[in-house]
């Protein structure tokens, strides 16, 4: 099989492997491309819950996106877990030096079972700097509240949200709707030009641990194939919903899903 894309991951590892850099490497692989890391902070985690969280130092992170991007250039980049403020800034500057390109942002700031992923400080760094550097932001509801500081119940709620942070300065927005208690789950993608509505039904689960770390690197290796923003995020919400719907049942707590179902790219796009 011929390899589609390379995709630089900057993020958290999780070692329980259901989400974080491990579940972004397993659907970079999955879905036929080639995955580099940038390792932010390391965790101690299992299905329960997050026992402990070391970050990395800020220049080793800048150390590991530079050298490796020099050498093998990322086709498209997934941020994920960023942790503080000095980590975003090394971020954001190493972003200038490799010049890198096709960004997707998801605002990790809490874990499944309730842990903090990012301190406040530098939530307002993301917010007001970041967020204008990267081609798309994939918030869930609780961060899409956070950033937005409004209360999100509706879909009414989720386009205002979305809105909002086009004002902030983002050039897309994905706002995924995984904790809206509603039997079909909504996921709004808009932009300056467009809105579109991605909808599901919920899978009755409590195994959907590192669903939004898949959806955004799938999200990531499509777009870095060339497929447009929107229909990456159409193709990668049916490959996460397809890994839900044959999840493994691991742990004893919120279990990962099931990366290795691929859902392709098709070969005209590389
Ligand atoms: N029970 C479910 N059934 C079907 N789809 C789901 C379910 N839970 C989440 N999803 C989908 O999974 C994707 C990720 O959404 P979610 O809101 O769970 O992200 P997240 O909260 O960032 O995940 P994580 O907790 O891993 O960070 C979305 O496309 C969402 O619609
Ligand atoms: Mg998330």
């Amino acid at each position: 099989m011929k390899i589609k894309s390379k995709v630089l991951i900057i993020a958290g590892s999780d070692s329980s492997g259901g989400a974080g850099i491990q579940a972004d490497i397993k659907s970079v692989t999955s879905l036929g491309s080639y995955a580099m890391t940038a390792i932010t902070a390391v965790t101690a985690q299992n299905t329960t819950g997050v026992m402990s969280i070391i970050p990395m130092h800020s220049k080793e992170i800048s150390n590991q996106i530079e050298f490796t991007s020099k050498d093998i250039r990322p086709d498209s980049v997934k941020i994920g877990m960023l942790y503080s403020t000095e980590v975003i800034n090394s971020v954001l500057k190493s972003i200038k030096i490799s010049k890198l390109k096709k960004i997707i942002l998801d605002p990790v700031m809490v874990a499944k079972g309730g842990t903090k992923l990012i301190d406040n400080k530098a939530i307002l760094v993301l917010k007001k700097e970041l967020i204008k550097k990267v081609d798309l932001i994939t918030p869930n509801i609780p961060e899409a509240e956070i950033l937005t500081k409004i209360k999100i119940k509706s879909i009414t709620d989720m386009k205002n949200a979305a809105k909002i942070l086009l004002d902030l300065g983002a050039k897309n927005v994905l706002i995924k709707g995984g904790h809206l208690r509603s039997k079909n789950l909504k996921d709004i993608f808009v932009n300056k030009k467009e809105i579109a509505i991605f909808s599901n039904k919920r899978i009755d689960t409590k195994n959907t641990h590192g669903t939004g770390c898949t959806l955004s690197s799938a999200i990531a290796t499509y777009y870095g194939c060339g497929k447009t923003l929107k229909k990456s995020c159409e193709l990668g919400i049916r490959y996460v919903n397809n890994a839900i719907k044959t999840r493994p049942n691991f742990g004893k707590g919120n279990g990962p899903i099931n990366h290795l179902n691929s859902f392709n790219i098709e070969k005209k796009f590389r």
